[in-house]
C-alpha cells in the first residue's frame, strides 16, 4: 500500500504538470488502486474552456485505460487556502468508477483533509436507478 504522504507527493508532482494557462489554477490528483498502483493526473484546459478536464478525470481514465478497476483511494492537490474537492461531474464519475473511496485533499502548506466519498456526495444517481427502470419497463 503506498503512503498517504507518498500519494499526496505524488499529486503534487501531477500538479505541476497542469495546462491550466486560462484559469492559472493548477491541480494534480493521484489514484491509488487496491493493488498499490499509483495512476497521477493533471488539469488540461483548452481554449474552448468547456472542453477542459479536471485532474481527478485524467487520473481515473489513465487507471481504467491501464486495465485497472478497483480503487483504495485519491489525494487532490491545489494551491489554495481552503482545500479544493473534485467538483460535481469528478464527484459521479469517482463514484461510478472507484466506489466510496478515500478522497484526500491537501494544499502546497502542509493542510490536508479526508472524507469518504459518500460524505462529499451523498445522494448519488448511478446505475441501481438504471436497473430499476429497465425492470419497470419490462412491465409495460
Ligand atoms: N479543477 C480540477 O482539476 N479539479 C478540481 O477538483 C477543481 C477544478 C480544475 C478545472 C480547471 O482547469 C481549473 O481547476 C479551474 O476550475
Amino acid at each position: 500500500m503506498t503512503r498517504r504522504t507518498d500519494l499526496i507527493r505524488a499529486a503534487k508532482t501531477f500538479r505541476l504538470r497542469a495546462r491550466a494557462h486560462h484559469s492559472g489554477f493548477k491541480v494534480g490528483a493521484a489514484i491509488e488502486t487496491v493493488k498499490g498502483r499509483v495512476f497521477g493526473g493533471c488539469n488540461v484546459e483548452n481554449a474552448t474552456y468547456g472542453l477542459t478536464v479536471c485532474a481527478e478525470r485524467v487520473a481515473v481514465w489513465k487507471a481504467l485505460s491501464e486495465g485497472e478497476a478497483e480503487f483504495r483511494r485519491i489525494a487532490v492537490v491545489a494551491d489554495s487556502e481552503i482545500l479544493t474537492p473534485p467538483c460535481g461531474p469528478c464527484r459521479q464519475i469517482l463514484w461510478e468508477y472507484c466506489g466510496d473511496i478515500e478522497v484526500i485533499l491537501a494544499n502546497l502548506e502542509g493542510a490536508t483533509a479526508t472524507y469518504r466519498l459518500s460524505e462529499l456526495f451523498p445522494y448519488p444517481f448511478d446505475n441501481r436507478f438504471l436497473g430499476r427502470k429497465k425492470q419497470r419497463d419490462k412491465k409495460h
